[in-house]
């Protein structure tokens, strides 16, 4: 081997041996920087005769075009290594499911409001919607609640500062009765109407929360009686629930704005509530004088009102024993239903 094939021999090794392209740089310069190696030889060629300059020059060209190849070949060699290295950096695992994007999905409580609806819709029932923050004179005095009753009292209603434009006092509803009043008076009968929304008390349990939905139901006309009531309120129940097979019971009570006032309780025939009466709604035959409050003459206009809970029904429907489940807003809870 001449001194020229060695020096190939161990530029070939030297730039195999470099770890990265900086090291492979630094192993060049060895060999053909300015004062590499091969340079050096070349510059050694004047000093020889002109048919061995001839024969020598030939044989350090070929061997600086081997060193040439060899330090390309590791150039891509190393290129290629930190590719696939940040290749695998940052690689894809396709057979991961995909993140996706959720869907929203209707709260449980509107999922019983909307089923509300559909239900009375069906056997002609209006839609109703009016106002959260209500006057007391339309929550309690044209709902037949004398002046010093209980329900006035700061303990059940939120009561705001303030008065409305006619001085009344004015208040966070705690029923949606008042929404009897306020279609009566702006629809003529025949009346047949519900009205789902939000009500507000000062209540807080298991069973009771400070916000919570009532439905309210009315339907006057010249003949609408209690035993209407039954049948529309017996026929509403066995839809909501899909079953036949429970019963329902008109236990007396009293309401102010109604006369005589029931509160409506359920039992199913089978499941995890066998048997036991729970109480979903009160209701009644509307009172004369709220009638009268209507602006509609009682001798003629006759009829009956109820007003049930819907975080009531919707806990009988899923099983669910504490209603603040509904607003904890846990979604391993709420996906449940969707
Ligand atoms: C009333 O509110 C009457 N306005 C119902 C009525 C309407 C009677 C029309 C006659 C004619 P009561 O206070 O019982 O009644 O409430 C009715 C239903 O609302 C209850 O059966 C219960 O299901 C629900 N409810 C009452 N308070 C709460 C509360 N704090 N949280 C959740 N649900 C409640
Ligand atoms: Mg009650």
């Amino acid at each position: 081997m001449n001194s020229v094939e060695q020096l190939v021999v161990t530029a070939q090794a030297d730039f195999l041996a470099a770890p990265d392209a900086a090291a492979l740089e630094n192993a060049k310069a060895k060999y053909l920087g300015k004062t590499g190696q091969i340079t050096e030889l070349m510059k050694g060629l004047g000093k020889l005769a002109a048919d061995e300059r001839k024969a020598q020059g030939a044989i350090i060209n070929a061997g600086k075009e081997q060193i040439e190849n060899a330090l390309t070949a590791r150039r891509e060699a190393l290129a290629n290594a930190q590719m696939l290295l940040r290749l695998n950096a940052e690689a894809i695992d396709v057979t991961l499911p995909g993140r996706g994007r959720s869907l929203g999905g209707l709260h449980p409580v509107m999922r019983s409001w909307e089923r509300i609806e559909a239900i009375f819709g069906s056997i002609g029932f209006e839609v109703a919607d009016g106002p959260e923050i209500e006057n007391d004179w339309t929550n309690f005095t044209a709902l037949n609640n004398p002046e010093n009753h209980p329900a006035r009292s700061m303990q059940d209603t939120f009561y705001i500062d303030g008065k409305d434009a006619t001085g009344l006092p004015l208040l966070l509803r705690p029923h949606t009765s008042p929404m009897q009043v306020r279609y009566a008076r702006r629809n003529k009968p025949p009346i047949k109407v519900i009205a789902p929304g939000r009500t507000y008390r000062v209540d807080s349990d298991a069973t009771h929360s400070p916000m919570f939905h009532q439905v309210e139901g009315l339907w006057i006309a010249d003949n609408i009686s209690f035993a209407d009531l039954k049948g529309v309120y017996l026929n509403f129940v066995k839809a909501f629930f899909e079953t036949d097979d429970l019963q329902v019971r008109f236990r007396p009570s009293y309401f102010p704005f109604t006369e005589p006032s029931a509160e409506i309780d359920i039992a199913f025939g089978s499941g995890p509530l066998k048997g036991r009466w729970l109480e979903v709604s009160g209701a009644g035959q509307v009172h004369p004088n709220v009638v009268r409050n209507f602006g509609l003459d009682p001798e003629q206009f006759v009829g009956f009102a109820f007003g049930s809970g819907i975080e009531r029904l919707t806990m009988l429907r899923y099983g669910i024993n504490d209603l603040r489940l509904f607003y904890e807003g846990d979604l391993r809870f709420l996906k449940q239903f969707n």
